[in-house]
């Protein structure tokens, strides 16, 4: 049997691709970069076409400098940034515009205009998604009404959409496969997840027509072959999840009530409910968590829009550190009391605020603030953010024993204590934090038969460092009061 797994990670700022083997230890990685595009006030955008040729570009080299050949691979997974929108045309394939990316806020006034309606509650019931333009639907609506000819073409069913994962596997396909998996669909706000399919209601409510659709399968399936030009040789797709749902299975939350927290460009916390849909009263998300055997698994997600990208926001934007490696440092030598707050709503707030208008804001300067105070709240914004989404949880009545943790910023120790002390929870962070390529490997590893159930990924978990907390209560009351108090401040309504 083949000993290796090509894991693809295409994420909102990177593609990657990474070699593991069977056992989830990664041998090599290929990353590229591609660029953002922010066409007008709170659009942003990604080149289709530069998704799939980065994406290709870093497999190649993944495989390259694992030093294996085609042979070697037991399969291919994909995990993504969920949400994104694309419309291509079937016959040539070709992207009709660009992809619209989940941050994008272009369909909030019609969001609004849903919500006045009074359709949120049905859509919430449905969909467990909340009316916001972050999702796929509102998004497809407005290619099909502004971009030229594309009404016209998706009515005479010669267009395709997909979420991320469903265009690299139709192009990995070479135009074999259209399909997605049951987390991915169940982001499209088009996608009833009590019943598993594709909502003919919603479908009519943002007049969408069916034909556009993937078809639905499990996260451990059969998708299809690779075209074999593309590495040497037919290799399948065995294994597909979004990005936040991948990193579940990596983190191996497999037990109602385990919860993780991913820090990538934004972040987005997730706790297993098990085969229940728990509908929340706090304005968090109910997700399918994966689809396994046909059983769905659900989940309560809450999202934050800016994580990591803060970070890059203080790099790129303001020039303050040349690296994210920096930020530990300069913290370590900040007051903590420093009073300085960062809310990083550059493209709204996501939940539990869900205010698509709301805009960034510091708080709290004075003569004597620096480069590493606001570094600090910075690093701080994504730790408070956390706690609005732990308390918007502990309000649905759910409070996990321990948070795993995963993504980049969980390399950096300082924040992951803050993490701990704000939280007022312990913090777990795994000996390999690329848990979210490694949940699309142990799909695979499932449907190539390595693993014979999710039990052999819990034997495989391995704890690196746990933070306790130690602030005082009254201390991170405090501190937190700071934080909802300068949060009230940006919001727009
Ligand atoms: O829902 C959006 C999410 O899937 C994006 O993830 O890792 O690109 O920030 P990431």
């Amino acid at each position: 049997m083949p000993n290796y797994i090509l894991a693809i990670d295409q994420g909102t700022t990177s593609s990657r691709a990474i070699v593991f083997d069977i056992k989830g230890q990664p041998i090599a990685t290929g990353q590229e970069e591609f660029t953002q595009h922010y066409p007008n006030n709170g659009w942003v955008e990604h080149d289709a076409n530069d998704i799939w040729q980065s994406t290709l570009r870093s497999c190649q080299q993944a495989i390259k400098d694992a030093n294996i050949g085609s042979d070697d691979l037991l399969g291919i997974g994909i995990t993504n940034q969920r949400e994104t929108t694309i419309l291509w045309d079937r016959e040539s394939g070709e992207p009709i515009a660009n992809a619209i990316v989940w941050q994008d806020r272009r369909t909030s006034d019609y969001c609004q205009q849903l919500r006045a309606q009074g359709h949120e509650q049905s859509i919430q019931e449905k969909t467990g998604l909340l009316l916001d333009p972050y999702f796929s639907a509102s998004k497809i609506r407005w290619l099909l009404d502004s971009i030229p000819g594309a009404r016209a073409k998706a009515d005479a069913g010669q267009l395709a959409f997909g979420t991320v994962d469903s265009f690299l596997l139709w192009k990995l396909t070479d135009g074999q496969e259209h399909s997605t998996d049951a987390t991915n669909a169940s982001r499209t706000m088009l996608f009833n997840i009590h019943e598993q399919c594709w909502d003919k209601d919603l479908l009519q409510l943002f007049d969408i027509p069916e034909s556009l659709l993937p078809e639905v399968k499990d996260c451990a399936a059969e998708f299809g072959l690779c075209n074999p030009s593309l590495f040497g040789k037919e290799i399948p797709i065995l294994g597909i999840a979004g990005d936040q749902q991948a990193a579940l299975i990596g983190q191996a939350c497999f037990e109602p009530g385990m919860a993780k927290s991913t820090y990538g460009t934004g972040c987005f916390f997730m706790l297993n409910t098990g085969e229940q849909a728990l509908d929340s009263h706090n304005r968090l998300l109910t997700t399918v968590a994966y689809r396994l055997n046909g059983q769905a698994y659900y989940a309560l997600e809450g999202s934050i829009f800016i994580a990591g990208a803060a970070i890059q926001w203080l790099r790129d934007g303001l020039h303050l550190i040349s690296d994210a490696a920096e930020t530990e440092a300069l913290a370590k030598q900040t007051d903590s009391d420093h009073g300085v707050y960062l809310v990083p709503a550059f493209t709204g707030l996501g939940a539990p605020y869900w205010d698509p208008e709301a805009r960034g804001a510091l708080f709290g300067l004075t003569r004597d603030t620096g480069i590493k105070e606001l570094v600090t709240a910075g690093l701080e914004s994504v730790c408070y953010q956390t706690k609005d989404l732990q308390k918007a949880m502990e309000a649905d009545g759910q409070r996990p024993v321990n948070l795993r943790v995963d993504g980049g910023m969980t390399k950096n120790n300082w924040v992951l204590q803050k993490l701990a002390d704000i939280l007022g929870a312990t913090i777990d962070r795994p000996s390999c934090v690329e848990t979210t390529a490694l949940g699309a490997a142990y799909l695979v590893a499932l449907q190539g038969g390595v693993f014979s159930s999710t039990d052999d990924i819990c034997q495989l978990w391995q704890l690196d460092r746990r933070f306790d907390p130690q602030l005082s209560k009254h201390e991170r009351d405090r501190r937190y009061q700071g934080w909802q108090d300068a949060v009230n401040r940006v919001r727009s309504s």
